[in-house]
């Protein structure tokens, strides 16, 4: 019997998304149904809701998420009814050539749940294969990685996306290690956990980058030593300062976690010889960048991009969740307000008039 829940729904570009009833199915053969508790609204949903992802509406949004298992599928071993999880959107095949290489981190062949949740008969896209702006949710059971149940579900559904991304970008992407230097554009939910990822990793120097001050301020809290307001400055402005801010030289690490060509170019030129550029944001499709291939060559070092911080959720979910239970990570500074799940739209005004980190709906 499928079951019938609220759920955000974003079903054409540009417009307020809604709350809605959807149809979930029971789970199938290798999915799980999951009691979502709590789902932080990501920059990612709204570029989904503005068309900016694909064109595959209806949207189920939501993704960033953690719940408890309430069903599961024939041939699910991986987890129990009753277990608590943090949802992903990387669930690794064990098959394709990148998995068989022994990278599953980048498998190139990650999966959801087969069947479609739907709305009014129409087959929903759940945003990243997940869709957890909803009471319920299905998805295949490697989407599913639990972890201790005494983490509050606010906090623990962080990791799911924007947290994982930014602070896997520095940790596994760019490997920063003790006496780095870093620096990160963009300081919402992704870029500040770039920057609590370059603190515990060591980093000497972190220098924030935004363009509004009250960003500036919150990253301080997440370990920023240093950083600049970008706001009416040119790229060069921006590279000279950053450059003066790391002896002149340039950081070893340059973090993009906005997703504009622009930024791009500051991160680029900021960073050291046979330094490390990392892209985190997500570029809009018409976005392009030119840079004389004379100076990509020239100043050497590693030009990387980093979907979902590169990581393996089963290794690194429950291993994040324990730096938090210990006080070692500061988790729990991401969650700006828990809201109810009629309060997205609204949550995405805030996002983008920058008056939070991370609004959560808490079910
Ligand atoms: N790579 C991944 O796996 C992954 C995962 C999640 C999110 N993302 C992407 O990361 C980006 C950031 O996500 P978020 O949730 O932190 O968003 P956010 O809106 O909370 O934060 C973006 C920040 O960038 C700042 N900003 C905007 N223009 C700027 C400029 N010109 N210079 C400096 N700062 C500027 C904003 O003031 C804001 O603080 C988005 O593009 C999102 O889609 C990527
Ligand atoms: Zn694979
Ligand atoms: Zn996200």
């Amino acid at each position: 019997m499928p079951y019938e829940v609220k759920a955000v729904v974003a079903k054409s570009a540009k417009q307020a998304v809604s709350v809605e009833t959807i149809l979930v199915p029971d789970p199938g053969p290798g999915e799980v149904l999951v009691d979502v508790q709590a789902c932080g609204v990501c920059h990612t949903d709204l570029h989904y809701r503005e068309g900016a992802i694909n064109n595959e509406f209806p949207f189920l949004l939501g993704h960033e998420a953690a719940g408890i298992i309430s069903a599961v599928g024939y041939g699910v071993t991986t987890v129990n009814v009753g277990d608590f999880v943090v949802l992903n959107w990387r669930a690794v095949c064990g098959n394709c050539r990148s998995c068989l290489r022994g990278r599953p981190q980048f498998c190139f062949s990650t999966h959801n749940a087969s069947q479609k949740m739907t709305f009014n008969g129409v087959p929903l896209t759940a945003a990243l294969g997940i869709g957890a702006f909803a009471e319920k949710t299905l998805v295949a059971a490697g989407q599913a990685t639990k972890v201790n149940p005494l983490v509050e579900p606010e906090v623990a559904g962080l990791i799911g996306c924007g947290v994982m991304a930014g602070l896997g970008a520095v940790l596994n992407t760019a490997s920063v290690s003790r006496g780095d230097s870093v620096a990160v554009w963009g300081c919402g939910g992704v870029g500040d956990a770039a920057i609590e990822g370059a603190r515990l990793a060591g980093a000497h120097t972190i220098i924030a980058i935004d363009i509004d001050d009250r960003k500036l301020d919150w990253s301080r809290n997440f370990g920023a030593t240093h950083t600049v307001n970008a706001l009416g400055k040119t790229n060069d402005e921006v590279v000279e300062q950053v450059r003066a801010l790391s002896n002149g030289d340039g950081v070893n690490v340059a973090i993009e976690a906005v997703g504009l060509s622009d930024t791009y170019k500051q991160a680029f030129y900021s960073r050291d010889l046979a330094g490390t550029v990392v892209l985190v944001g997500v570029p809009g499709p018409e976005a392009e960048l030119s840079l004389p291939l004379i100076d990509i060559f020239g100043r050497g070092g590693q030009l990387k991009s980093s979907w979902y911080g590169d990581c393996l959720p089963s290794r690194d979910f429950p291993m994040l969740i324990e730096l938090y239970m210990q006080g070692r990570l500061n988790l729990g500074a991401f969650v700006s307000e828990t809201i109810s799940i009629d309060e997205v739209e609204v949550a995405f005004g805030k996002m983008e008039r920058g008056e939070v980190l991370r609004s959560v709906v808490v079910m």
